[in-house]
């Protein structure tokens, strides 16, 4: 099996090359090519083609490999899987925000090994190999610690449909007295990036789904910070909370009586 820097070189690479593709052919306003959770849960034709060039590029490297996509679902069945968003945070790309990223995650045998994060628009890619850091260039990220809930900056986001967006603002009315501020940045990926880069000191949020979060908690794990669902169970589309040790307890406290993985 190869080694875990060449998955990471590889992920950061094809991510690289969606990018540049993404720059070039997005026009000045995108269509919406259809929807799928809710009206505003929208797909472009570029969230498709990057997906496609994504996969059309794994598949000329490494034919064996399984991959689970956004767009495209799941394909094949070796022990190495990709984990891919071809455009994470694609309401931003939408409106010309620069929040919108390429996520790819590499699996061997069920653990995330690589990932890496292209945060298009600010020239940004952050890669993470298990064991080997979390990286944005040449720069190792290390998240912040020792910060207080009472003077954490904390990102997070809301999902599509209108019921789990209501129980959403009330468990942010219950947080926002109890934190220095919120960020919505419109990419969970990105956000978790933001948790290893000192840019944010937390995360979290009900809703987001793997491809979402594969690469970018990876890149937060390595970069020291914590990641988990609530009461010890492992971080999933119910709800993640990523920090560092100790901000991480106080957030998961904060956060379990206020039952937020409940929709309306
Ligand atoms: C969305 C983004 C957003 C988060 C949503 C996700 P998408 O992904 O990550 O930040 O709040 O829950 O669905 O739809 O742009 O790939």
């Amino acid at each position: 099996m190869e080694s875990v820097l060449t998955f990471v070189r590889l992920a950061e690479e094809i991510s690289r090359e969606a990018g540049e593709m993404l720059l070039a052919k997005r026009p000045a306003r995108p269509e919406v090519l259809a929807t799928k959770s809710s009206p505003t849960d929208v797909v472009t034709a570029l969230d498709r083609a990057s997906e496609e060039l994504i996969r059309d590029r794994i598949r000329a490297v490494r034919p064996g490999d399984a991959i689970l996509g956004e767009e495209g679902g799941s394909t094949g069945d070796g022990r190495v899987r990709w984990i891919v968003d071809p455009i994470d945070g694609t309401v931003n790309f939408l409106y010309g925000l620069p929040e919108w990223a390429v996520s790819l995650a590499v699996e061997v045998d069920g653990e995330i090994v690589a990932g890496a994060v292209n945060v298009v628009p600010r020239g940004e890619v952050f890669t993470a190999g298990r064991g080997e850091g979390a990286w944005l260039g040449g720069e190792r990220l290390r998240c912040n610690t020792g910060v207080p809930l009472g003077r954490a900056l904390i990102a997070t986001g809301f999902g599509y449909e209108a019921g789990r967006r209501k129980v959403q603002a009330e468990v942010l009315a219950q947080v926002l007295p109890r934190v220095r501020d919120i960020r919505r940045g419109g990419s969970a990926a990105s956000d978790l990036c933001s948790v290893a880069a000192g840019r944010v000191d937390g995360y979290f949020e009900r809703g987001p789904q793997y491809w979402d979060y594969a690469a970018g908690g990876l890149v937060a794990t390595e970069a020291g910070a914590r990641i988990g669902g609530l009461g010890g169970r492992p971080y999933n589309p119910d709800l993640t909370i990523c920090a560092a040790p100790g901000l991480f307890e106080e957030l998961h406290d904060l956060l379990a009586p206020l039952d937020p993985e409940r929709d309306a």
